[in-house]
Order: C-alpha cells, then sequence, then structure tokens
C-alpha cells in the first residue's frame, strides 16, 4: 500500500512537471516570435535572392502586384501572413523560418515608402475643393 501510494504522488509530480513544461514551451515559443530583431541586409538578400519576393513585388517593393510599403502589418501578422498566405496569387512559404521572414520585415521597412500622402497632391486638393465648394451651393 505505501508502494502504490508513493508511486501515485511520484505519478502525479511527473504529470505536473510535463504540463509546466509544455505550457512554458509554448508560451515560450509565442513570446520568441515577438522578440525577433531582423537584419536588413540579411533581408536584403532574402528579398531579391534567396525567395524572390522582388519578382512579384518589384525590388522597391512598391512597384509590384501589391505595394508592401507603406507597411501596415506588425512584424508577427506579417509572418503569420506570408508563412499561410490565403490568397491565390501570393504562394504560403510555409517553410520559410520566423527569422528569416523577420530580416525581410526589417529590409522592407528600411525602404523609403514613396507613396505620397493624399493631403500633398496639390492638384488633387484643388479638385476636391472645387468639389466641396460645388456642394456647399
Ligand atoms: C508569385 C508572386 C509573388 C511572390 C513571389 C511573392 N508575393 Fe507577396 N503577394 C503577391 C500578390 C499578387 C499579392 C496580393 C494578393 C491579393 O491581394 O490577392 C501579395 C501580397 C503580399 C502581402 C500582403 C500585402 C497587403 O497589402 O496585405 C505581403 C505582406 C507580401 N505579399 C509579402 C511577400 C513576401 C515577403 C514575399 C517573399 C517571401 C512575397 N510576398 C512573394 C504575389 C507574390
Amino acid at each position: 500500500m505505501t508502494v502504490q501510494g508513493s508511486h501515485g504522488s511520484r505519478l502525479r509530480a511527473t504529470t505536473t512537471i510535463a504540463l509546466l513544461a509544455l505550457l512554458g514551451a509554448g508560451s515560450a515559443a509565442v513570446a520568441q516570435q515577438g522578440q525577433l530583431t531582423g537584419d536588413a541586409a540579411r533581408g536584403q538578400r532574402y528579398f531579391t535572392d534567396g525567395y524572390k519576393c522582388y519578382a512579384c513585388h518589384g525590388y522597391d517593393a512598391v512597384s509590384g502586384a501589391r505595394r508592401l510599403l507603406p507597411m501596415n502589418y506588425t512584424q508577427d501578422g506579417f509572418i503569420t501572413f506570408v508563412q499561410n498566405s490565403p490568397l491565390p496569387q501570393m504562394p504560403a512559404y510555409n517553410d520559410m523560418p520566423a527569422q528569416a521572414l523577420a530580416d525581410v520585415y526589417a529590409y522592407i521597412r528600411s525602404m523609403p515608402a514613396t507613396a505620397v500622402e493624399v493631403e500633398n497632391i496639390p492638384l488633387l486638393n484643388e479638385i476636391l475643393d472645387r468639389k466641396l465648394d460645388a456642394l456647399g451651393d
């Protein structure tokens, strides 16, 4: 009886430890993705060479199929999107490591977003003003 009792508690202890290890591993994996630090120079090599994102997005990340700047994704969102792209024309890079994507993210963000803010297009503003004036009458 004493033997069985101690066996039972050892089993419980083992289970508890296994569970804690599992929980620890899970939260570590999640935390790790958020803490990844991208290296823009490495990211450039992935973008233009290793994973060839440029082929569809342009070397400048804005002249291709879909402009990537200004970047509206968080790093985590970006990694998740590229690894799991549900879009028909964008392949899912499901075996591309999160670190490589953090590097590409850093590279894209290091490029100038050449998008012009609407407020800074004089002719467009003139037209909008005239429209608003006409509506005001
Ligand atoms: C075969 C062409 C192709 C390649 C290669 C490609 N993409 Fe794309 N990507 C697309 C297209 C097309 C879209 C827009 C799809 C849509 O809206 O239906 C897109 C969308 C995206 C978006 C979402 C943009 C948004 O506005 O939400 C991101 C981020 C992105 N790509 C990153 C990458 C990265 C990083 C790589 C390289 C690892 C890459 N893409 C390689 C074609 C490509």
